[in-house]
């Protein structure tokens, strides 16, 4: 409890700019200032500031607040917590006793989970500055790297032991709660170290709170991968938190730019150069909540990329996303397909400095020279690929940009300004179209989280959502058909979902009984062989309802797991996925129990047949089912070894 007369305190400090300040930039407009609103989407501004009253206020979306709302809203906090956020913030003291274990039990779940976090990340940090043995491995790898100790403490480094129970018995010494160290994948399942044998990276909140890991293997080995990141919880979604942004925001609001790396360690080794405007994606392609955060410090982005074909093409994937929420992009692309991290190392800070500042290229220009480049004497390829740009350009909020970029590209191509414009304003319709879908895609999900917050255990229980358990392998494989069907299959690799899924699901077709399912399929593989749009969105408006329904429902991630499914097929939620590759992984294990429902039906059909054959007598035939019986049963065998499965004989 905090006295009452902190509380006042803290009430009378606390100004609504300096706090609102610390999380979004604010312009004066008058007495009020004014800024993009944190709680919704906007282009234009609608978040007004009023220090005079010490209030904000939006009037885009409605909510309005003092500087302890505005906390609690924006970091999630309880009230509590968030008046300590503001004591901590204005240094004053709060004399209240230190919470207990028993305490912390009680607290809100969410900031016992922050405080897990912070827990796992002071052991980690312990392991690799206090032990020999922590030194030895993980800090002299980190020396090896580079990594001055200032370095190391300013991002929280630490290190994880290899025996796989280092963190838990600690923890159990501790009294943490085990559970909620599974909930937020610091313990497996089995009750194991979830970090093993890694140098641990924690990711910050824009507060400063630890929310989850990444860690990187010092044991490359095929079966691990080198970098494992926390799975999302309840106080960790990757494709929201940019890493090294609260390192960096300030820097990156004042010199009014951002640098876009890919790895962790080339947002640190740039910190530790100076550049203190380097953040980087967790091992996710750039997402629309990434871009949106970026947007509330500046308005512009350099992406840093190594020069090699994958980096370019992730930088590509990324444009669109900045340029849809009218950031000014840049590229800067290293040679040698070095990363920062990489060419930091060969050529020192200055160097890096001087080489970005001299060859960061306006990425749509960059794109436009590329291309005429690559075009210069095949009419027909140039055409495609003007066609590549407009749809970049079309994603652009700004129609005075657009129309300077169009323009340009009709310059550098050499191809008619009006040909250009009118392929664009087909875009920009078509583009707009879309976004209205994705606005009451939306507004469903956000309906639907409501229901859920308010009535969590309903909507779990709500089984008409949950189709029957023996079709959820069919169906996971077609949320990934449809959901993910134009991502490349392996990372960054060429052969589509799509294809992968449509070539190996035509052996398993005739097996399939459920009616809407079959149907859908024909209808993708139909569509594909026309080249028609086979976009998500097209399924969320299909004229028949079920399958209108059953699309959007993919899109809500509260229905991702039912009970059913962990129950009854024991999905690997306990292990890591791939960032990024949790579609791929998602679907070779769907892939696999289909078959495995398959060959169980095909066994018990031909189970039928030998019976038939032993009563007709008929020898020659009964041979051939037998002899089937046996491959059928291997094939089982295997696929059941592989899904950690036991047959039970019938
Ligand atoms: N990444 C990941 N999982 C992997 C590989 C990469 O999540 N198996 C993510 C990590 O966030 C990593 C980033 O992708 O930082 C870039 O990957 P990569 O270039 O391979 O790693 P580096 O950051 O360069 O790491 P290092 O220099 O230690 O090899
Ligand atoms: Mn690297």
């Amino acid at each position: 409890m905090i006295p009452n007369k902190t509380v006042e305190e803290i009430f009378q400090k606390a100004r609504i700019e300096e706090v609102v300040g610390d999380f979004l930039v604010l312009k004066r407009r008058g007495v009020n200032m004014i800024g993009h609103c944190p709680f919704h989407n906007e282009k234009t501004p609608s978040f007004v500031v009023s220090p005079g009253k010490n209030i904000f206020k939006c009037f885009g979306c409605g909510r309005s607040g003092t500087p302890v709302g505005f906390i609690m809203e924006h970091e999630n906090m309880a009230y509590g917590d968030a008046l300590r956020y503001l004591a901590k913030k204005y240094n004053i003291t709060v004399e209240e006793e230190e919470r207990t274990p028993e305490q912390n039990e009680v607290a809100k779940q969410r900031e016992s989970l922050l405080l897990i976090n912070e827990f796992a990340m002071k052991h980690f940090i312990s392991n690799l500055i206090e032990t020999e043995y922590g030194r030895n491995v993980g800090l002299s790898y980190f020396r090896e790297r580079g990594f001055h100790d200032v370095t190391i403490e300013k991002f929280g480094l630490g290190f994880a032991y290899p025996d796989g129970h280092n963190l838990i018995n600690e923890a159990k010494i501790k009294a943490y709660n085990i559970d909620l160290m599974k909930q937020i994948g610091l313990v497996s399942q089995s009750d194991r170290d979830f970090f093993v044998n890694r140098v641990m990276f924690p990711i910050f909140n824009l507060s400063g709170r630890v929310i989850g890991f990444g860690g990187r293997s010092l044991t490359i080995s095929e079966k691990s991968p080198k970098y494992l990141n926390s799975i999302d919880s309840d106080i960790y979604n990757k494709s929201k938190i940019l890493y090294g942004f609260f390192q960096g925001k300030n820097a990156i609001r004042k010199e009014d730019n951002c640098y876009l790396v890919e790895g962790y360690t080339d947002v640190i080794s740039l910190h530790q150069a100076g550049i203190e405007i380097a953040v980087a994606s967790s091992g996710t392609a750039l997402t629309v909540e990434q871009a949106q955060l970026i947007k509330r410090f500046t308005d512009n982005v350099t992406i840093l990329y190594d020069g090699d074909a994958a980096g370019i093409k992730a930088a590509q994937r990324g444009l669109d996303i900045l340029l849809q929420q009218n950031l000014n992009v840049k590229i800067a692309v290293l040679p040698d397909g070095d990363d920062p991290d990489a060419y930091l190392k060969s050529h020192g800070a200055q160097a890096l400095k001087d080489f970005v500042a001299q060859n960061s290229k306006d990425f749509i220009l960059f794109k436009i020279a590329d291309v005429a480049e690559e075009a210069k004497n095949d009419p027909i390829k140039k055409v495609s690929l003007a066609q590549d740009i407009i749809q970049s350009i079309a994603r652009i909020p700004d129609n005075l940009k657009r129309e300077v970029y169009v323009s340009q590209a009709a310059k550098i191509l050499d191809i008619r300004e009006e040909v250009l414009q009118s392929e664009l304003t087909k875009a920009v319709r078509k583009f707009t179209d879309q976004q209205r879908l994705e606005a009451i895609r939306e507004q469903r999900l956000e309906n639907s989280q409501q229901r859920e917050y308010t009535n969590k255990p309903a909507a779990r229980q709500d089984t008409s959502i949950t189709p029957p358990a023996d079709n959820m392998p069919l169906q996971s494989i077609l949320k990934v058909l449809i959901m993910y069907g134009n991502k490349p299959f392996e990372y960054e690799g060429e052969e589509l979902v799509k294809d992968r899924i449509l070539k190996d699901i035509s052996e398993e077709m005739d097996y399939i009984e459920h009616e809407l399912y079959l149907e859908l399929l024909n209808e993708y593989r139909i569509r594909e062989t026309d080249k028609e749009n086979n976009s998500p969105e097209y399924y969320m408006n299909h004229a028949k309802s079920e399958i209108r329904e059953m699309v959007l429902r993919w899109v809500d991630p509260g229905y991702e797991f039912s009970q059913n499914w962990i129950d009854k097929y024991q999905h690997p939620l306990q292990y890591q996925l791939m960032p990024d590759e949790n579609y791929r992984n998602e679907y070779l294990h769907a892939l696999d129990l289909l078959k495995m429902n398959n060959l169980n039906k095909l066994a018990e059909d031909n189970k039928n047949k030998i019976k038939e054959f032993i009563e007709n007598g008929d020898q020659e035939g009964l041979q051939v089912q037998l002899q089937a019986q046996i491959l059928i049963n291997k094939e089982r065998n295997q696929l059941a070894n592989k899904l950690g499965m036991v047959i039970i004989p019938k």
